[in-house]
């Protein structure tokens, strides 16, 4: 019976197949190990030179790592195997495809750049594995997080005619006779989607031409952005630490295996329920000063300040009530002190730095005109989004969350490279 080595369990004492790769290989005179990997997880095979042909010894004796291969074997559970706990006591063995000798990552250390330079391969190791499944299982919870309210998919365009970000950070690409802009973030379209369906989300690819060579930063990343009408800020936080509450809990409802893998201390985890503390702008920055940093008000936050800031709490910190001018030209500034707007970011613990941006959008026609002339972008792209505001305006407000933030802090993983397959970086875009 064809198997997964994720089920191994469920056949103890019985006689499976495994089709996958050679991880690895050791031998100890008529007995081999071979590490046999299938994308669902690792196991020890091992085989025995009195169980098999001469044929297939040889062919054995001869396999180079990454070969792909067929076994059959007789399960067992096996306290102290790697990997898995269980075994294979092979009976048959198959070869499909020899890998050539030169399989360029061994099971010696190797840099990142060289790493990053064989991306397609190195996902085939063990951390990459468990990356890549919590990865699909925090993209899977936002998700149902959604669904489950009721919120509406709806998919935002790639390319679009204006900034929604800030106007450095685009790339801009041959559109025909003219020429477009790879979108920065769906929240615009979502503006659109929500007032003609109520709660909406967008899941999809964005893209900033950002400069930064940061652990942060990268020039294509997934961005998972709901948006709401009739909403007040709060009522938003309330969503956000909701939702980030239930991807932690999920991840560890499901993923215990790969955290191990990433040696993640979870206890840091388990402690992740909502309600999460909020300080505001003006307030980290009096705390920030106690701490010695010079940052001035009206400056952005930096990572240092976000890092001083995320040590005072074991949970994700709201920081609300940015500066007007920190922030993009759509955020509603506060009644109560036009000064400062009514948006967060919310401060993922660890100093994984922010995970999610958000807030109220501003509602009314004239004010939003003025904030697009004040930022000198050009009206005429944003006509269809100023009619929004035109034709039954409703206060509404939203946010975005970068899934390979949130990864790399779930996973415990330093650099968000690692968070997405195929990264792309300032300096990046291979393979
Ligand atoms: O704070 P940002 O720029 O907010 C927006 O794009 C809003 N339009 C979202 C909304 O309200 N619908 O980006 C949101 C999140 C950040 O908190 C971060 O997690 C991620 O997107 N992010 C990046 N992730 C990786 N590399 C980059 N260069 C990123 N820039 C932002
Ligand atoms: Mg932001």
């Amino acid at each position: 019976m064809k198997v997964f080595i994720k089920n191994i369990k469920d056949y103890v004492g019985q006689e499976v197949t495994l089709e996958g790769w050679l991880y690895n290989k050791r031998s100890s005179g008529k007995i081999k190990f071979l590490i046999v990997r299938d994308g669902t997880g690792f196991i020890q095979c091992v085989v025995s030179k009195k169980d098999i042909s001469e044929q297939e010894w040889d062919i054995i004796d001869k396999l180079h790592q990454e070969s792909s291969i067929r076994v059959v074997g007789k399960v067992s559970f096996f306290e102290k195997a790697p990997y898995c706990k269980h075994e294979l006591t092979v009976s048959k063995f198959e070869l499909v495809s020899n890998s050539q000798e030169d399989y360029p990552i061994s099971h010696k250390e190797h840099g990142i750049d060289f790493l990053l330079e064989n991306r397609h391969l190195w996902l085939r190791t063990p951390k990459q594995n468990a990356i890549m499944k919590i990865r699909h299982r925090i993209i899977k919870s936002c998700r149902d997080f959604f669904d489950n309210k009721g919120f509406v998919l709806v998919d935002a365009p790639i390319f679009t005619p204006n900034a929604c970000e800030g106007t450095t950070e685009l790339f801009e690409v041959k559109y025909f006779d003219d020429s477009a802009y790879l979108t920065q973030s769906g929240q615009l379209y979502m503006e659109a989607a929500a007032f003609a369906l109520g709660n909406v989300y967008c899941f999809g690819p964005t893209f900033r031409s950002e400069k930064s060579k940061t652990r942060r930063h990268l020039t294509e990343f997934w961005m998972i952005e709901p948006e709401m009408t009739y909403i007040d800020l709060e009522d938003n936080l309330k969503i956000q630490e909701e939702m980030v509450s239930y991807v932690v809990q999920e991840v560890l409802k499901s993923c215990q295996d790969e955290l191990k893998i990433l040696e993640r201390d979870t206890t840091k985890l388990e402690n992740i329920k909502a309600p999460f503390p909020r300080l505001s702008y003006t307030d980290a920055v009096e705390l920030l000063k106690s701490e010695g940093s010079n940052i001035e008000w009206g400056s952005d936050l930096g990572a240092p300040d976000e890092t001083i800031i995320a040590s005072k709490y074991d949970k994700p910190v709201f920081i609300h009530r940015f500066p007007t001018i920190c922030k993009a030209f759509y955020m509603k500034p506060d009644p109560e002190n036009p000064d400062v707007v009514l948006g967060a970011d919310l401060l993922a613990p660890e100093g994984y730095g922010e995970i999610i941006g958000g807030g109220q959008r501003i509602d009314d026609y004239d004010l939003l005109l003025q904030r697009i002339k004040d930022h000198n972008l050009p009206e005429d792209a944003f006509k269809w989004y100023l009619e929004l505001r035109k034709y039954g305006s409703v206060p509404h407000g939203g946010f975005g969350m970068g899934i390979e933030r949130c990864t790399a802090w779930i996973c415990g993983v330093e650099h968000v490279r690692e968070t997405i397959p195929f990264p792309r970086t300032i300096y990046r875009i291979y393979p």
